[in-house]
C-alpha cells in the first residue's frame, strides 16, 4: 500500500518535492513504528489520549489539541523560520553565512553530534516504557505520554537531517537509532544516563526535572550551530522540551505538596512516621534528586575537552544563548574556571576557555536547576517545614571527569573508600528506598482522582479541568 507522506508526516521542509528523501523516510517509518511497539509505552497502543501534536512553527498556533491513538501520532518535521541574512555566530567561521549543507570536512563531526543527540530522545522513551503501569491519575498519564511521543517526535528531527544531509552513512545511523536499546548490554545507548532505569514516578519526576533539563540546554548550544538546519530544529525542539520540564519540576512539587500536608495533618516529622502514611518523605526526595543530579551532571563530559573545543572553533555547537553573550565569540583568549582536585579537596583553576567550554555548560544548567530547588523550598517554607532541599555539590557521584573514582560528600569534603562505603546510602537512595516508593506506586485511572502520594495539580492541560478524561483507557 502506496503510504501518502504529504499528508502523513506533517512537514514544513517540503518533503513532498524531494522524492528520494522521502522515499527514504518512507523505508524508515514502518521500523520506527516497529520500535515503538516493541520498545514504547505499554499496554497503551488502543487507548485514546488527549495530546498536543505540532502543526506548523506559528508562535501560538503551533500546536494542536485532541484525542490521539499513539500509534496514529502524526510525528512531523518541522523547522524554526530561517532567519534572513544568518551568520555562524562563534568560533573561527564567526561572520560567515550560515551553512544550509554541511560543509565536507565536518561531515563525520557533525553526524556524531547529530546521532548523540538523536539516541537520547528513543531512549528515554524505552526507560519510561512502564511507568503507564503504575500511573498516579490520567492527568499524569497523558502527560508521560505527551513527553514520549515528542522524543519520538525528536528522533525524527534527528533522523531528517541524517537522511537529508549525510547520504548512506545518515541512513545506518538512523537505522542503528532503532536499534540501540536503553540498558541493553550489548546494544546500550550511547549515553550514560540514557541507560538508568526509571523504575516509578518520582524518577520519572526527577528524569524530567534534570535530565530534560541537559536536554535544553544541549538543544540551545546546537541551536546556535553554524549549520543552519541543525540549528532551526532544535529552536522547534526546544518549544516542545518546555512542557517536559514543567512535567517534571510539577510533578515533584506535588509530591512535597501531599507530603507536606499529611505531615502537618497529622504533627509527624520522622521518616518512618512520615511514611508509615503513605506518602514520600522528604529525605527520600533529596535522595532522589542526589542520584539523578549527578547522573545527569556526567553528560556534560570532562572539564577540559578537545572535542567541545573543536565544536565550538567549527562553529558546530556554540554556548548557552550564545547570541546574548557579551564577548568576541571566538574565545581566543579568555579563561575559565574548572574543579581540580589534590590532597586538600577541590580548588578552581583558570584554564583556556575553549578547553572548558563543558564545564561552563555544565555551571549554566546547575544554576538553572538551583532556581527549580529554590522553588520547591519556597513551598517548604509556604507549608511552615523546616526541612530544605539542598544539590548536592559537582563533585558528589561523578563518573566522568576529574571526580571518576574518587568519593565526595555532598557538602564536596573529600572521602575515603570507608567513608563512602559506610555513608552513601544516606546520600543515596538505597534498595529499601526504591522498594518504599515502588510498594505507593498504585496505579488510579479514574479521571480526578490521584494516587495518594500526590497532590492533584493546581489547573488541567490546556484548559480542560482537572478531571477531565485526559487518557480513555482501552
Ligand atoms: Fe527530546
Ligand atoms: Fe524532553
Amino acid at each position: 500500500m502506496a503510504i501518502d507522506y504529504a499528508s502523513k508526516i506533517p512537514n514544513n521542509v517540503g518533503l513532498n518535492s524531494n522524492k528520494t528523501l522521502q522515499r527514504a523516510l518512507e523505508h524508515w517509518q514502518p521500523r520506527y513504528l516497529d520500535w515503538w511497539r516493541e520498545a514504547g509505552p505499554v499496554d497503551a497502543e488502543a487507548s485514546d489520549v488527549y495530546l498536543r501534536t505540532a502543526v506548523s512553527v506559528e508562535t501560538g498556533g503551533w500546536a494542536q489539541f485532541d484525542y490521539v491513538k499513539m500509534p496514529d501520532y502524526r510525528w512531523g518535521i518541522f523547522l524554526a523560520p530561517p532567519e534572513a541574512g544568518r551568520q555562524v555566530g562563534f568560533g573561527q567561521h564567526l561572520g560567515e553565512a550560515a551553512w544550509n549543507e554541511v560543509p565536507g570536512e565536518y561531515r563525520a563531526t557533525l553526524r556524531r553530534i547529530i546521532v548523540t543527540q538523536g539516541d537520547t530522545e528513543p531512549a528515554s522513551v524505552e526507560q519510561q516504557r512502564w511507568l503507564g503501569r503504575t500511573c498516579p491519575s490520567l492527568y499524569d498519564l497523558r502527560n508521560l505520554y505527551q513527553v514520549n511521543v515528542e522524543e519520538g517526535r525528536h528522533l525524527w528531527a534527528m533522523v531528517y537531517l541524517l537522511h537529508a544531509h549525510f547520504g548512506r552513512d545518515g541512513r545506518e545511523e538512523a537505522e542503528w537509532l532503532l536499534e540501540r536499546r536503553s540498558g541493553d548490554a550489548d546494544r546500550p545507548r550511547i549515553l550514560g544516563a540514557f541507560n538508568e532505569p526509571t523504575p516509578d514516578w518520582l524518577s520519572f519526576f526527577m528524569f524530567t526535572f534534570l535530565t530534560d533539563r541537559d536536554g535544553k540546554y544541549q538543544l540551545a548550544a546546537l541551536a546556535e550551530s553554524g549549520f543552519d538546519p541543525l540549528a532551526r530544529s532544535c529552536q522547534f525542539m526546544l518549544t516542545e522540551e518546555a512542557h517536559h520540564l514543567f512535567v517534571g519540576e510539577s510533578g515533584i512539587a506535588r509530591t512535597i505538596k501531599r507530603t507536606a500536608d499529611v505531615m502537618k495533618a497529622n504533627g509527624v516529622e520522622a521518616p518512618d512516621q512520615v511514611r508509615a502514611l503513605g506518602v514520600i518523605d522528604l529525605p527520600t526526595i533529596q535522595r532522589y534528586l542526589n542520584q539523578h543530579f549527578s547522573v545527569t551532571l556526567d553528560l556534560y563530559g570532562s572539564e577540559e575537552s578537545t572535542n567541545a573545543c573543536t565544536f565550538y572553533n567549527l562553529g558546530l555547537k556554540g554556548r548557552f544563548e550564545e547570541r546574548k553573550l557579551d564577548d568576541d565569540h571566538r574565545l581566543d583568549h579568555a579563561s575559565y574556571p574548572v574543579p581540580r582536585l589534590d590532597a586538600r579537596g577541590v580548588h578552581l583553576e583558570q584554564v583556556p576557555a575553549q578547553l572548558a567550554l563543558n564545564e561552563r555548560l555544565r555551571d549554566d544548567y546547575i544554576a538553572d536547576v538551583q532556581l527549580g530547588i529554590d522553588r520547591f523550598n519556597k513551598l517548604l517554607q509556604r507549608e511552615g517545614l523546616a526541612f530544605r532541599f539542598k544539590l548536592p555539590d559537582k563533585g558528589f557521584h561523578r563518573q566522568i571527569g576529574t571526580f571518576a573514582g574518587q568519593h565526595l560528600s555532598p557538602d564536596g569534603t573529600r572521602l575515603t573508600q570507608t567513608q563512602w562505603d559506610g555513608w552513601r546510602h544516606r546520600w543515596l537512595p538505597s534498595q529499601s528506598d526504591r522498594e518504599f516508593v515502588a510498594s505507593l506506586m498504585q496505579r488510579v485511572t479514574e479521571p480526578g482522582k490521584f494516587a495518594g502520594w500526590i497532590a492533584p495539580p493546581a489547573r488541567g492541560i490546556h484548559s480542560q479541568p482537572v478531571d477531565f478524561e485526559y487518557v480513555r483507557l482501552s
